[in-house]
Protein backbone atom coordinates (compact mmCIF):
# COMPACT_ATOMS: atom_id res chain seq x y z
CA UNK A 1 0.00 0.00 0.00
CA UNK A 2 1.58 3.33 -0.62
CA UNK A 3 2.42 5.74 2.09
CA UNK A 4 0.84 9.06 2.95
CA UNK A 5 3.87 11.30 3.26
CA UNK A 6 4.04 13.61 5.75
CA UNK A 7 6.83 16.69 4.28
CA UNK A 8 8.53 17.59 7.39
CA UNK A 9 11.03 20.59 8.33
CA UNK A 10 13.58 20.18 11.05
CA UNK A 11 14.34 23.27 12.29
CA UNK A 12 18.19 23.40 14.27
CA UNK A 13 20.48 21.53 13.32
CA UNK A 14 22.58 20.24 15.99
CA UNK A 15 22.61 17.70 18.69
CA UNK A 16 18.66 17.07 18.72
CA UNK A 17 18.41 18.48 15.09
CA UNK A 18 20.58 14.80 14.18
CA UNK A 19 18.64 12.69 17.05
CA UNK A 20 15.53 13.20 15.24
CA UNK A 21 16.73 12.94 11.46
CA UNK A 22 18.19 9.52 12.16
CA UNK A 23 14.80 8.68 13.80
CA UNK A 24 12.65 9.89 11.11
CA UNK A 25 15.51 7.80 8.52
CA UNK A 26 15.20 4.62 10.54
CA UNK A 27 10.96 4.29 11.06
CA UNK A 28 10.41 2.47 7.74
CA UNK A 29 12.65 0.04 8.50
CA UNK A 30 12.27 -1.00 12.07
CA UNK A 31 8.43 0.35 12.15
CA UNK A 32 7.37 -1.02 8.23
CA UNK A 33 3.95 -1.21 8.54
CA UNK A 34 3.50 2.48 9.48
CA UNK A 35 0.85 4.11 7.29
CA UNK A 36 2.93 7.55 7.21
CA UNK A 37 6.08 7.95 6.56
CA UNK A 38 8.40 11.35 7.08
CA UNK A 39 9.82 13.06 3.85
CA UNK A 40 12.74 14.97 4.84
CA UNK A 41 11.56 18.24 3.09
CA UNK A 42 13.69 21.15 4.51
CA UNK A 43 16.26 21.57 7.40
CA UNK A 44 17.03 24.87 8.96
CA UNK A 45 19.47 26.46 10.83
CA UNK A 46 21.05 30.50 10.26
CA UNK A 47 24.68 29.34 8.98
CA UNK A 48 24.33 28.98 5.47
CA UNK A 49 27.14 26.61 4.85
CA UNK A 50 26.02 24.27 7.30
CA UNK A 51 22.82 24.02 6.77
CA UNK A 52 23.53 23.57 3.58
CA UNK A 53 26.18 20.73 4.41
CA UNK A 54 23.35 19.36 6.72
CA UNK A 55 20.78 18.86 4.52
CA UNK A 56 23.19 16.89 1.66
CA UNK A 57 24.57 14.51 4.77
CA UNK A 58 21.12 13.76 6.04
CA UNK A 59 19.50 13.93 2.61
CA UNK A 60 17.35 16.68 3.04
CA UNK A 61 15.29 17.73 -0.39
CA UNK A 62 16.18 21.36 0.85
CA UNK A 63 17.27 23.69 3.02
CA UNK A 64 16.66 27.57 4.82
CA UNK A 65 18.58 29.69 6.75
CA UNK A 66 15.08 31.27 8.34
CA UNK A 67 12.86 29.17 9.94
CA UNK A 68 9.94 32.13 9.15
CA UNK A 69 10.16 30.67 5.52
CA UNK A 70 9.50 27.23 6.54
CA UNK A 71 6.60 28.73 7.90
CA UNK A 72 5.22 30.41 4.76
CA UNK A 73 6.17 27.03 2.70
CA UNK A 74 2.86 25.01 1.68
CA UNK A 75 5.39 22.03 1.13
CA UNK A 76 5.54 21.44 5.09
CA UNK A 77 3.22 19.24 6.93
CA UNK A 78 5.67 18.71 10.35
CA UNK A 79 7.88 21.43 11.72
CA UNK A 80 9.96 19.78 14.36
CA UNK A 81 11.96 22.45 16.51
CA UNK A 82 14.80 21.47 17.64
CA UNK A 83 16.32 25.41 18.45
CA UNK A 84 17.23 26.55 21.91
CA UNK A 85 14.30 27.11 24.56
CA UNK A 86 14.36 31.10 23.93
CA UNK A 87 13.06 30.10 19.91
CA UNK A 88 10.36 27.38 21.05
CA UNK A 89 7.05 29.45 21.55
CA UNK A 90 7.77 31.77 18.56
CA UNK A 91 7.92 28.88 16.02
CA UNK A 92 5.45 27.00 17.68
CA UNK A 93 3.17 29.75 17.90
CA UNK A 94 3.57 30.74 14.29
CA UNK A 95 3.41 26.93 12.90
CA UNK A 96 0.31 26.20 14.84
CA UNK A 97 -1.10 29.77 13.00
CA UNK A 98 -0.35 28.12 10.27
CA UNK A 99 -1.93 24.67 10.83
CA UNK A 100 1.63 22.61 11.19
CA UNK A 101 1.97 19.76 13.03
CA UNK A 102 4.39 20.82 15.96
CA UNK A 103 6.90 18.24 17.35
CA UNK A 104 8.82 20.08 20.03
CA UNK A 105 11.81 19.65 21.61
CA UNK A 106 11.87 20.11 25.61
CA UNK A 107 11.55 22.20 27.73
CA UNK A 108 8.32 23.22 25.78
CA UNK A 109 9.21 26.68 26.76
CA UNK A 110 11.35 28.78 28.95
CA UNK A 111 8.67 30.32 31.40
CA UNK A 112 5.24 29.11 32.46
CA UNK A 113 3.41 31.87 30.52
CA UNK A 114 5.52 30.91 27.26
CA UNK A 115 4.72 27.40 28.08
CA UNK A 116 0.37 28.48 27.94
CA UNK A 117 0.80 30.75 24.69
CA UNK A 118 1.87 27.19 22.97
CA UNK A 119 -0.81 25.04 24.59
CA UNK A 120 -3.28 27.83 23.72
CA UNK A 121 -2.03 27.86 19.89
CA UNK A 122 -2.03 24.12 19.43
CA UNK A 123 -5.60 24.18 20.65
CA UNK A 124 -7.19 27.31 19.31
CA UNK A 125 -5.32 25.41 15.66
CA UNK A 126 -5.97 21.83 16.67
CA UNK A 127 -2.92 20.40 15.16
CA UNK A 128 -1.03 17.13 16.17
CA UNK A 129 1.83 17.54 18.77
CA UNK A 130 4.30 16.48 20.99
CA UNK A 131 7.43 16.78 22.88
CA UNK A 132 10.72 15.39 22.98
CA UNK A 133 10.67 13.86 26.57
CA UNK A 134 12.73 10.42 24.86
CA UNK A 135 13.43 8.83 28.24
CA UNK A 136 9.65 7.38 28.17
CA UNK A 137 10.98 5.39 25.12
CA UNK A 138 13.79 3.65 26.33
CA UNK A 139 12.37 0.04 26.89
CA UNK A 140 13.63 -0.09 30.35
CA UNK A 141 12.07 2.69 31.42
CA UNK A 142 8.67 1.85 29.86
CA UNK A 143 9.19 -1.45 31.64
CA UNK A 144 9.43 -0.01 34.82
CA UNK A 145 5.97 2.31 33.64
CA UNK A 146 4.15 -1.26 32.84
CA UNK A 147 5.29 -3.12 36.09
CA UNK A 148 3.94 0.08 38.22
CA UNK A 149 0.88 0.34 36.42
CA UNK A 150 0.66 -3.61 36.70
CA UNK A 151 0.57 -2.85 40.64
CA UNK A 152 3.29 -4.80 41.42
CA UNK A 153 4.89 -2.12 43.75
CA UNK A 154 1.32 -1.92 45.58
CA UNK A 155 1.55 1.22 47.25
CA UNK A 156 4.53 3.99 46.34
CA UNK A 157 6.28 5.44 49.01
CA UNK A 158 9.45 7.07 47.75
CA UNK A 159 10.47 8.23 43.77
CA UNK A 160 14.06 9.61 43.63
CA UNK A 161 15.68 10.92 40.69
CA UNK A 162 19.02 12.41 39.76
CA UNK A 163 20.77 14.49 36.62
CA UNK A 164 24.42 14.71 37.14
CA UNK A 165 26.89 16.43 35.04
CA UNK A 166 30.11 17.81 34.93
CA UNK A 167 30.61 20.32 32.20
CA UNK A 168 30.28 23.35 33.77
CA UNK A 169 32.37 22.97 36.76
CA UNK A 170 35.46 25.65 34.87
CA UNK A 171 34.68 29.14 35.57
CA UNK A 172 36.72 29.75 32.04
CA UNK A 173 33.45 27.97 30.08
CA UNK A 174 31.00 31.37 28.70
CA UNK A 175 27.57 31.73 28.77
CA UNK A 176 25.63 32.43 25.30
CA UNK A 177 26.60 31.54 21.88
CA UNK A 178 26.22 28.21 20.12
CA UNK A 179 27.73 25.56 22.67
CA UNK A 180 27.09 27.16 25.65
CA UNK A 181 23.22 28.62 25.36
CA UNK A 182 22.42 26.34 27.90
CA UNK A 183 24.27 28.71 30.62
CA UNK A 184 22.53 32.29 29.40
CA UNK A 185 19.55 32.32 31.29
CA UNK A 186 17.66 34.60 28.23
CA UNK A 187 18.47 31.57 25.96
CA UNK A 188 17.88 28.55 28.36
CA UNK A 189 15.09 30.11 30.78
CA UNK A 190 16.78 28.39 33.62
CA UNK A 191 19.96 26.34 34.24
CA UNK A 192 19.51 22.58 35.19
CA UNK A 193 15.79 22.66 36.06
CA UNK A 194 14.70 23.07 32.80
CA UNK A 195 17.49 21.20 31.30
CA UNK A 196 17.80 18.22 33.31
CA UNK A 197 15.52 17.98 36.29
CA UNK A 198 12.41 18.64 33.22
CA UNK A 199 13.30 15.00 31.99
CA UNK A 200 13.50 13.64 35.30
CA UNK A 201 10.07 15.10 36.20
CA UNK A 202 8.04 13.87 33.06
CA UNK A 203 9.46 10.62 33.41
CA UNK A 204 8.05 10.51 37.43
CA UNK A 205 4.93 12.28 36.70
CA UNK A 206 4.49 9.67 33.74
CA UNK A 207 5.02 6.75 35.81
CA UNK A 208 4.09 7.79 39.58
CA UNK A 209 1.03 10.66 39.08
CA UNK A 210 1.10 14.32 39.42
CA UNK A 211 3.26 15.85 41.59
CA UNK A 212 1.51 18.32 44.45
CA UNK A 213 3.80 20.16 45.88
CA UNK A 214 7.86 21.24 46.11
CA UNK A 215 10.57 22.70 47.92
CA UNK A 216 13.51 23.61 46.58
CA UNK A 217 17.14 24.84 46.74
CA UNK A 218 19.00 25.83 44.06
CA UNK A 219 23.05 27.33 43.70
CA UNK A 220 24.55 29.22 40.65
CA UNK A 221 28.23 28.14 42.05
CA UNK A 222 30.67 30.70 39.26
CA UNK A 223 28.50 34.07 39.62
CA UNK A 224 30.06 35.67 36.49
CA UNK A 225 31.21 34.22 33.12
CA UNK A 226 32.13 35.89 29.86
CA UNK A 227 29.28 36.18 27.47
CA UNK A 228 30.33 34.94 23.99
CA UNK A 229 27.94 37.18 22.34
CA UNK A 230 29.17 40.45 24.15
CA UNK A 231 32.96 39.33 24.99
CA UNK A 232 31.57 41.27 28.33
CA UNK A 233 31.58 39.28 31.62
CA UNK A 234 28.32 38.89 33.00
CA UNK A 235 26.07 38.04 35.81
CA UNK A 236 25.38 34.17 35.56
CA UNK A 237 21.09 33.64 35.79
CA UNK A 238 20.86 30.28 35.67
CA UNK A 239 20.99 27.22 38.40
CA UNK A 240 24.02 25.42 38.30
CA UNK A 241 22.43 22.72 41.13
CA UNK A 242 18.94 22.66 42.01
CA UNK A 243 17.85 20.03 44.96
CA UNK A 244 14.23 19.38 45.31
CA UNK A 245 11.59 17.40 47.43
CA UNK A 246 7.75 16.98 46.91
CA UNK A 247 4.85 15.43 47.00
CA UNK A 248 3.05 13.34 44.77
CA UNK A 249 -0.43 13.32 44.15
CA UNK A 250 -0.75 9.23 44.83
CA UNK A 251 0.85 10.40 48.80
CA UNK A 252 4.46 9.10 48.23
CA UNK A 253 7.95 11.50 48.67
CA UNK A 254 9.77 12.85 45.56
CA UNK A 255 13.50 13.88 46.51
CA UNK A 256 15.00 15.05 42.81
CA UNK A 257 18.74 16.57 42.32
CA UNK A 258 20.44 17.92 39.02
CA UNK A 259 23.80 19.49 38.70
CA UNK A 260 26.49 20.06 36.41
CA UNK A 261 28.86 20.09 39.12
CA UNK A 262 29.21 16.28 39.80
CA UNK A 263 32.72 15.39 38.78
CA UNK A 264 33.08 12.62 37.08
CA UNK A 265 29.41 12.37 35.69
CA UNK A 266 28.93 12.78 32.44
CA UNK A 267 25.16 12.37 32.00
CA UNK A 268 24.22 10.51 35.17
CA UNK A 269 20.21 9.93 34.76
CA UNK A 270 18.99 7.73 37.74
CA UNK A 271 15.98 7.08 39.65
CA UNK A 272 14.32 4.40 42.19
CA UNK A 273 11.18 3.97 43.23
CA UNK A 274 10.15 2.14 46.16
CA UNK A 275 7.21 0.05 47.35
CA UNK A 276 5.32 -1.73 49.53
CA UNK A 277 6.06 -5.14 47.48
CA UNK A 278 8.46 -3.92 45.51
CA UNK A 279 11.58 -1.74 44.38
CA UNK A 280 12.83 -0.83 40.73
CA UNK A 281 15.91 1.21 39.87
CA UNK A 282 17.02 2.41 36.50
CA UNK A 283 20.48 4.10 35.43
CA UNK A 284 20.62 5.82 31.51
CA UNK A 285 24.44 4.50 31.98
CA UNK A 286 23.43 1.19 31.54
CA UNK A 287 19.99 2.10 30.20
CA UNK A 288 18.82 -1.16 28.73
CA UNK A 289 18.79 -3.18 32.55
CA UNK A 290 15.78 -2.54 34.68
CA UNK A 291 16.61 -3.32 38.42
CA UNK A 292 14.00 -5.10 40.28
CA UNK A 293 13.48 -6.21 43.94
CA UNK A 294 10.45 -8.24 44.97
CA UNK A 295 9.80 -8.48 48.43
CA UNK A 296 7.64 -12.19 48.02
CA UNK A 297 10.29 -13.48 46.48
CA UNK A 298 12.11 -16.61 48.84
CA UNK A 299 14.45 -15.42 51.67
CA UNK A 300 17.49 -16.94 50.47
CA UNK A 301 17.67 -15.91 46.91
CA UNK A 302 16.07 -12.85 47.81
CA UNK A 303 18.05 -9.86 46.14
CA UNK A 304 18.40 -7.06 43.24
CA UNK A 305 17.05 -8.68 40.07
CA UNK A 306 19.24 -7.14 37.24
CA UNK A 307 16.89 -7.65 34.00
CA UNK A 308 18.43 -7.27 30.62
CA UNK A 309 15.45 -5.19 29.21
CA UNK A 310 15.94 -7.07 25.11
CA UNK A 311 13.50 -9.58 25.11
CA UNK A 312 10.65 -9.33 21.97
CA UNK A 313 7.81 -9.29 24.87
CA UNK A 314 9.94 -5.76 26.58
CA UNK A 315 8.95 -2.56 24.83
CA UNK A 316 9.84 -1.89 21.56
CA UNK A 317 12.33 -4.63 21.64
CA UNK A 318 10.33 -7.05 19.17
CA UNK A 319 11.64 -4.58 16.44
CA UNK A 320 14.98 -4.84 17.41
CA UNK A 321 17.57 -8.05 17.43
CA UNK A 322 17.62 -10.96 19.01
CA UNK A 323 17.60 -11.31 22.76
CA UNK A 324 20.92 -10.27 24.33
CA UNK A 325 21.55 -7.97 22.14
CA UNK A 326 21.45 -4.03 23.63
CA UNK A 327 20.22 -0.98 21.55
CA UNK A 328 21.18 2.44 22.84
CA UNK A 329 20.26 6.07 23.19
CA UNK A 330 19.03 6.97 19.36
CA UNK A 331 16.54 4.32 19.69
CA UNK A 332 14.35 6.93 22.24
CA UNK A 333 14.35 9.19 19.64
CA UNK A 334 13.38 6.50 17.06
CA UNK A 335 10.56 4.96 18.92
CA UNK A 336 8.98 8.65 19.74
CA UNK A 337 9.25 9.20 15.97
CA UNK A 338 7.64 5.94 15.64
CA UNK A 339 5.02 6.35 18.17
CA UNK A 340 4.11 9.96 16.78
CA UNK A 341 3.64 8.44 12.79
CA UNK A 342 1.32 5.72 14.34
CA UNK A 343 -0.99 8.55 16.14
CA UNK A 344 -1.25 10.05 12.67
CA UNK A 345 -2.99 6.59 12.16
CA UNK A 346 -4.69 6.11 15.21
CA UNK A 347 -6.17 9.76 15.92
CA UNK A 348 -5.14 9.03 19.29
CA UNK A 349 -2.62 12.00 20.89
CA UNK A 350 1.29 10.95 21.08
CA UNK A 351 2.29 11.71 24.66
CA UNK A 352 4.20 13.75 25.98
CA UNK A 353 1.37 16.31 24.42
CA UNK A 354 2.39 20.02 24.82
CA UNK A 355 -0.30 19.58 27.63
CA UNK A 356 1.34 16.85 29.24
CA UNK A 357 4.57 19.16 28.82
CA UNK A 358 2.95 22.00 30.18
CA UNK A 359 2.38 20.59 33.43
CA UNK A 360 6.00 19.27 34.08
CA UNK A 361 6.78 23.50 32.93
CA UNK A 362 4.11 23.94 36.29
CA UNK A 363 6.69 21.75 38.41
CA UNK A 364 9.69 23.52 36.90
CA UNK A 365 8.47 27.24 37.70
CA UNK A 366 7.21 26.21 41.19
CA UNK A 367 10.73 24.70 41.77
CA UNK A 368 11.92 27.75 40.61
CA UNK A 369 9.98 29.96 43.10
CA UNK A 370 10.12 27.69 45.70
CA UNK A 371 14.20 28.06 45.91
CA UNK A 372 13.78 32.08 45.25
CA UNK A 373 11.38 32.68 48.07
CA UNK A 374 12.23 29.88 50.51
CA UNK A 375 8.94 28.38 51.09
CA UNK A 376 7.17 25.60 50.08
CA UNK A 377 5.02 25.77 46.34
CA UNK A 378 1.92 24.15 45.13
CA UNK A 379 2.52 23.41 41.72
CA UNK A 380 -1.21 23.52 40.40
CA UNK A 381 -0.43 20.16 38.28
CA UNK A 382 -3.74 18.39 36.50
CA UNK A 383 -1.97 15.24 35.54
CA UNK A 384 -3.96 13.19 33.05
CA UNK A 385 -1.06 11.74 30.80
N1 LIG B 1 15.40 15.41 24.47
C1 LIG B 1 16.65 15.51 24.88
O1 LIG B 1 17.18 14.60 25.52
C2 LIG B 1 17.43 16.74 24.59
C3 LIG B 1 18.85 16.70 24.59
C4 LIG B 1 19.53 17.85 24.24
C5 LIG B 1 18.84 19.02 23.92
N2 LIG B 1 17.47 19.03 23.98
C6 LIG B 1 16.72 20.26 23.64
O2 LIG B 1 16.81 20.44 22.21
C7 LIG B 1 16.89 21.82 21.89
C8 LIG B 1 18.15 22.04 21.07
O3 LIG B 1 19.27 21.56 21.82
P1 LIG B 1 20.60 21.05 21.09
O4 LIG B 1 21.42 20.38 22.14
O5 LIG B 1 20.27 20.32 19.86
O6 LIG B 1 21.27 22.44 20.75
P2 LIG B 1 22.45 22.73 19.74
O7 LIG B 1 23.11 23.95 20.25
O8 LIG B 1 23.28 21.50 19.51
O9 LIG B 1 21.70 23.02 18.35
C9 LIG B 1 20.83 24.12 18.21
C10 LIG B 1 20.61 24.35 16.73
O10 LIG B 1 19.65 25.40 16.57
C11 LIG B 1 20.13 26.33 15.58
N3 LIG B 1 19.51 27.62 15.84
C12 LIG B 1 19.68 28.42 16.91
N4 LIG B 1 18.89 29.49 16.81
C13 LIG B 1 18.21 29.37 15.65
C14 LIG B 1 17.27 30.17 14.95
N5 LIG B 1 16.83 31.33 15.46
N6 LIG B 1 16.79 29.72 13.77
C15 LIG B 1 17.21 28.56 13.23
N7 LIG B 1 18.12 27.76 13.85
C16 LIG B 1 18.61 28.18 15.01
C17 LIG B 1 21.63 26.28 15.75
O11 LIG B 1 22.29 26.77 14.60
C18 LIG B 1 21.84 24.77 15.95
O12 LIG B 1 21.85 24.12 14.70
C19 LIG B 1 16.86 22.56 23.22
O13 LIG B 1 15.55 22.98 23.49
C20 LIG B 1 17.29 21.51 24.23
O14 LIG B 1 16.78 21.74 25.53
C21 LIG B 1 16.78 17.91 24.29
Amino acid sequence: MAKKEIRVALIGSGLMGRTHSNGYKRIGDFFPELEYRPVLQAVCSRNEEKVKAFAEQWGYASYETDWRRIIERDDIDAVDICTPNDTHAEIALAAAAAGKMILCEKPLARTLEEAKSMVDAIEKAGVKNTVWYNYRRVPAVTLAKQIVDSGKLGRIFHYRANFLQDWTISPDVPQGGAATWRLDVDAAGSGVTGDLLAHCIDTAMWINGGIKDVSAVTETFIKERVHSGSGEVKKVGIDDACIFHCHFDNGSLGLFESTRYARGHKALYTFEINGEHASIRWDLHDLNRLEYFDHSDESIVRGWRSILVTDSDQPYMKRWWIPGTSIGYEHSFIHQAADFFESLQTGEPCSPTFKDAYETQKVCEAVLDSAASKSWKDTGVEWEG
